[in-house]
């Protein structure tokens, strides 16, 4: 009934319709733009991945690795698809594809307001650190 495959530039509209529909918040003039997604699928084509249903795409996740840790970003299904495991399986083939990169420590940032979120991650086997601050330096608001 779906399949999960990787997500190329041509992809970059039914990602955002995703985030959209998910009321997921993105930077389209920051780290969002197409043209940042397209450099950033360039850097890791296999990181970038979608579950389709027929040919629409209706979720998103997407990977980053900086050698140490891998990390899930920008995770996200469209409401009507929500609460079918598609979440749970779009963690697991990017744990994979982490974990073939020789990675062991798999992380994601979660804003404590967003309970479906911690609920999932939790679900999959993450632990909530809720001694660490996050911290981050950025040229502007927008990137
Ligand atoms: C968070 C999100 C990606 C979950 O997607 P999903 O496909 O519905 O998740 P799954 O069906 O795989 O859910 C797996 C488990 O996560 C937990 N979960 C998911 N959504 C939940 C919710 N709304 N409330 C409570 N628990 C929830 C449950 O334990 C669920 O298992 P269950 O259905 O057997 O109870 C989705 O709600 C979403 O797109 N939210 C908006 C975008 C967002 O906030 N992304 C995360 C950024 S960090």
């Amino acid at each position: 009934m779906f399949r999960i495959s990787e997500l190329k530039p041509e992809h970059y509209s039914q990602i955002v319709e995703v985030w959209k529909d998910a009321g997921l918040p993105f930077k389209p003039h920051g780290r969002d733009s197409f043209e940042e997604i397209r450099r950033q699928m360039e850097r890791n084509p296999d990181l970038f991945i979608g579950v389709f249903i027929g040919e629409e795409l209706v979720g998103v996740c997407i990977g980053t690795e900086d050698g140490r840790k891998g990390w899930i970003n920008r995770i996200a299904v469209k409401k009507k698809w929500q609460r079918h495991g598609l979440a749970s399986r779009l963690i697991a083939e990017m744990e994979r594809r982490l974990k073939a990169k020789g990675l062991k420590i798999f992380c994601v940032l979660v804003e404590d307001w967003n309970q479906p979120s911690l609920a999932l991650f939790q679900k999959e086997g993450y632990v909530l650190h809720k001694d660490i601050y996050y911290l981050s330096k950025r040229e502007s608001q927008d990137v």
